[in-house]
């Protein structure tokens, strides 16, 4: 395999923040579910201007251009406003959180990123055109503007997603990280990218029934012709299990297996974004499309708030069902590649990492510190002390020689975690950091170093290797 990206071939240390009781993914799913939305309004967003400016020029609905002079105020406001302040904040947070893995899709996807700019500036500046000049254009050069805003859109959409997409299933690149295109159309592409045009129109009609609602100067009957004319986008609904079923026909067997029942949360999720997405589907198809029924703004909300939920469902699982990976087989979720981790065994996994550990005072001493830096870079990307997915919830009744077996064999007690890749004394270390933590942080604490406690922790991690625990897994239950 060669490697072309040097972030891959070598140990490098960032300096890593702390958000307390708030996980990192959490910090980092947070803002991309909320950005991944308001991204996809914006996308849906333009395809259904370019259909009501078209209903608007064919006589079809005469009241087509008053509900673009509504609905593209909010989608302006949302998408560029929103969308653009999520946006700059997602880069923020992933460098925060996970700069290795930026780091070497930034390396790979340098030019693709770079033309998605382009189009982001196509988008901004037809979007703002309309904006500011709609009203003195005539029918063809606005739908010429909408047409150019709806296209810029997606294609924006377009090249994130085979970014995005990559990170699970990088395809023929793993065998040559210089294969570039290969690795962008991979096997999660194509569904992934139908599915979100399709997420990205429902979304839009929704928002739209919520915006019909709210105009001024409309007749109920004029409400009821719109919002049906909405349906016709809402529908598109009914591919969706095509798609999604595509995506799980197509992922790693672990990964499938994270939803099918293998994690309880990932599979709890994954029902909840089906179960609304059903939800939402059986208002469109039945309520709209085949009786007609009006839809009132309440109604409108809530079906929106049911399409929020649906999308951080399935967001959670894609970025979820990843683990232990960051980009798959490639590279840990806590910037560790599979390669380096057997190195890190003999030489210590922190012994090069040169930021130390904030407020040393508070720990009794210098081995728990040690252990500390040890969590704070194999561990923190995924757990907290004491909060979210705390390792003292999860450890907290455990022993220390627990402790010393299940973390130095952690990619087989849960096979969605890497290997640990420190020595024994790190490991040594790491339990004494956890143990303090759990017996109440007193303030004297003994330096454990038992010889023959090294030498078993040693034997331990010897017995699990320094491979991923999941295909030993996998061939169990195949
Ligand atoms: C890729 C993310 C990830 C990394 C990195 C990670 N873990 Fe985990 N770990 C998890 C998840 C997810 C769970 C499941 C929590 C649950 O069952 O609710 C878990 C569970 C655990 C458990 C409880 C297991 C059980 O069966 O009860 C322990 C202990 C644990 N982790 C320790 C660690 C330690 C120590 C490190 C660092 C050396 C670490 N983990 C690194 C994701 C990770």
């Amino acid at each position: 395999m060669t490697h072309y990206s040097t972030l891959l071939a070598d140990v490098v240390y960032f300096p890593l923040n702390d958000f307390g009781p708030a996980m990192k993914g959490m910090i980092i799913g947070g803002l991309g579910i909320f950005h991944v939305f308001v991204a996809q309004f914006a996308i849906g967003g333009g395809l259904l201007m370019c259909y009501f400016q078209w209903l608007a020029m064919t006589g079809r609905e005469p009241h087509a251009r008053q509900f673009l002079d509504g609905f593209y105020k909010v989608l302006v406001l949302i998408s560029f406003v929103v969308g653009a302040v999520t946006g700059v904040g997602m880069w923020f947070t992933s460098i925060q959180i996970s700069p290795v893995t930026i780091g070497v899709m930034i390396d790979q996807f340098h030019w693709l990123w770079a033309t998605e700019w382009t189009f982001f500036c196509l988008e901004v500046g037809a979007g703002y055109a309309f904006y500011r000049y709609a009203q003195y254009l005539n029918d063809k050069a606005r739908l010429t503007l909408l047409i150019f805003y709806a296209f810029a859109a997606w294609m924006s959409l377009f090249w994130i997603n085979g970014i995005l997409a990559f990170q699970l299933t990088p395809g023929g690149w793993h065998d040559d990280n210089t294969a570039l295109w290969q690795g962008f159309f991979n096997p999660t592409y194509f569904p992934t990218l139908f599915f979100r045009t399709v997420t990205c129109m429902v979304i839009a009609s929704l928002a739209a029934c919520v915006v019909i609602n709210a105009m001024p100067g409309l007749e109920r009957e004029d409400r009821r012709r719109l919002i049906l004319r909405c349906a016709h986008f809402m529908v598109m609904i009914v591919l969706m299990p095509v798609f999604g079923l595509w995506f799980l026909a197509v992922i790693p067997a672990d990964s499938r297996s994270w939803v099918m029942g293998g994690s309880a949360a990932m599979t709890m999720f994954a029902n909840i974004s089906i179960g609304a997405t059903i939800l939402i589907g059986g208002y469109a198809v039945i309520g709209l499309f085949m009786q007609r029924l009006y839809i009132n703004g309440a109604t409108a909300t809530l079906l929106m708030a049911l399409a929020f939920g649906a999308t951080a469902g399935g967001e959670f699982v894609r970025e979820g069902i990843r683990k232990p990976y960051t980009i798959r087989k490639e590279l840990y979720s806590n910037s560790i590649t599979p390669d380096q981790v057997a190195t890190l065994r003999k030489i210590g996994s922190v012994t090069n990492d040169p930021y130390p550990v904030r407020n040393q005072e508070q720990y009794p001493n210098e081995q728990v510190i040690l252990g500390q830096k040890v969590y704070r870079f194999q561990c923190s990307v995924c757990h907290t002390i004491e909060g979210a997915n705390g390792l003292m919830h999860l450890t907290g009744a455990w022993d220390k020689d627990m402790l010393r077996k299940n973390i130095a064999k952690l990619q087989h007690l849960k096979t969605f975690m890497p290997p640990f890749s420190g020595n024994a004394l790190e490991l040594e270390a790491l339990v004494q950091r956890i143990d303090w933590q759990n017996e109440g942080q007193p303030e004297t604490w003994p330096i454990s170093n038992d010889p023959a406690v090294l030498e078993q922790n040693r034997k331990w991690l010897d017995e699990a290797g320094t491979q991923p625990g999941w295909p030993k897994a996998l061939a169990r239950t195949e």
